[in-house]
């Protein structure tokens, strides 16, 4: 009886435990947890904010180079396996259109077309909103239903 007692409160504290991690990494202020899947996708698409940031300075300098390298470092990227993240036809097709528009730009910059780079700039940029509009609204939501969770809606959070 009462190694079964001890057996409940060892459960109940592994469970707090886990409990506690979970709602730590959650929260997003734990950042010391660089192998987890999530913090990896965080700091990769960090990397393409700058590689995006680095085509829209080619962009509106008119320099060509500066165009094609950074276009060439996205369309590498979405190759990557952290973007991969989700086994879902909807992400996919977002993750293949975008690395299409990443292609397609660079091409465009070694033409030395800037309107025609400008305009895939910006309908890449369109992907990256959609893509994480469809993450928040639609797959975050699918995951706390499953969770048996209360869902939280786009409009809860505004
Ligand atoms: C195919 C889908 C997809 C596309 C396209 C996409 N992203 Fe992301 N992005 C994600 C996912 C998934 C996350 C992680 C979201 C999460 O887990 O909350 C993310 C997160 C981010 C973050 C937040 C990282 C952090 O610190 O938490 C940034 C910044 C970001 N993306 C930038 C971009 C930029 C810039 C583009 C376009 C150049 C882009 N993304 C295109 C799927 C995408």
């Amino acid at each position: 009886m009462r190694n079964r007692r001890l057996g409940t409160s060892l459960l109940l504290a592994a469970l707090v435990a886990v409990v506690t991690v979970l709602v730590a990494t959650r929260g997003g202020e734990a950042d010391d947890t660089p192998n987890a899947d999530p913090k990896k996708t965080a700091a990769f698409m960090r990397a393409k904010l700058a590689s995006s940031q680095k085509v829209l300075e080619g962009l509106v300098s008119k320099d060509f180079d500066l165009i094609a390298s950074g276009s060439k470092e996205l369309e590498q990227m979405s190759d990557a396996a952290a973007f991969q993240r989700f086994p879902d036809p909807v992400y996919r097709h977002y993750s293949r259109e975008f690395r299409r528009l990443a292609g397609k730009l660079n091409r465009l910059a070694v033409d030395r077309n800037l309107e025609g780079a400008s305009f895939t700039y910006m309908h890449a940029t369109t992907t990256c909103i959609s893509c994480h509009e469809y993450v928040r609204d639609v797959i975050k939501v699918a995951d706390a239903a499953a969770d048996g969770g209360e869902i939280e809606t786009a409009s809860d959070r505004r």
